[in-house]
């Protein structure tokens, strides 16, 4: 018998379409994850409206409530542990976490970037890439740590950056990849392929010294 799908949190704070994702991949069957609960900072964020199309469980606390970083981290856990998430999954959630919030779910939460990390940490990377006349650009999933965009990498999805495109054209293109990597890599996690030991990832057993990656071009 096959394990139970691993009860998998997801947090947004913009459109989902990693979310959605998920969503299709697990609705195909071909991953087996647990998508018990969809939580947005935004009560606007389209991403609670797919989680309710797909009837998953919706929860939103607004950040702006909270002074202070902790005290928000504080409210959303207890609101996520209501359903005993064993992977958090960050899609597009663009608030920076406490260490008190990894730390409560330590190597337990990924998240997708927009970058070759460690290149380009931080917001606008497609056009900061584009400026750079960079070759390469793509999308990498890692856990995460205190260190922002900083934990230790799983899987880079790659490719060719075209010098004339524009940044939302080529936002598009990762984010295509995003859409195949992101569920990919949360799946070794609900398997138990992927773990996160001692500050590193592990996947199969073996401590990974550099991300998986996958080429798209
Ligand atoms: C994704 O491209 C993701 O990599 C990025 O936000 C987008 C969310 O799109 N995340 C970050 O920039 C985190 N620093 P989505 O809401 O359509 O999934």
């Amino acid at each position: 018998m096959s394990p139970a799908p691993c009860k998998t949190a997801v947090l947004v704070s913009g459109s989902g379409s990693n979310l959605q994702a998920f969503i299709d991949r697990v609705s195909r069957g071909d991953i087996s994850l647990d998508l018990r609960v969809v939580f947005s900072n935004r009560p606007d964020a389209y991403g609670l409206v797919r989680a309710s199309d797909a009837g998953i469980a919706t929860a939103c606390i607004e950040h702006g409530r909270f002074p202070e970083r902790e005290d928000f981290d504080r409210a959303v856990a207890a609101r996520l542990d209501e359903w005993q998430p064993e992977l958090v999954i960050l899609a597009g959630f663009m608030r920076i976490l406490s260490p008190w919030f990894v730390n409560h779910y330590a190597g337990r939460v990924l998240n997708i970037h927009p970058a070759l990390l460690p290149a380009y940490p931080g917001l606008d990377t497609h056009q900061r890439v584009l400026d750079a006349g960079e070759r390469w650009h793509g999308s990498t999933v890692h856990f995460v740590t205190e260190e922002l965009d900083g934990g230790p990498r799983v899987l880079q999805g790659r490719l060719a950056v075209d010098p004339n495109e524009t940044a939302e054209a080529l936002c598009a293109r990762v984010q295509a990849v995003e859409h195949q990597i992101y569920p990919e890599a949360a799946n070794w996690f609900g398997q138990g392929r992927l773990e996160f030991r001692a500050g590193a990832a592990w996947l199969d057993g073996k401590p990974l010294e550099t991300p998986v990656i996958a080429d798209f071009f």
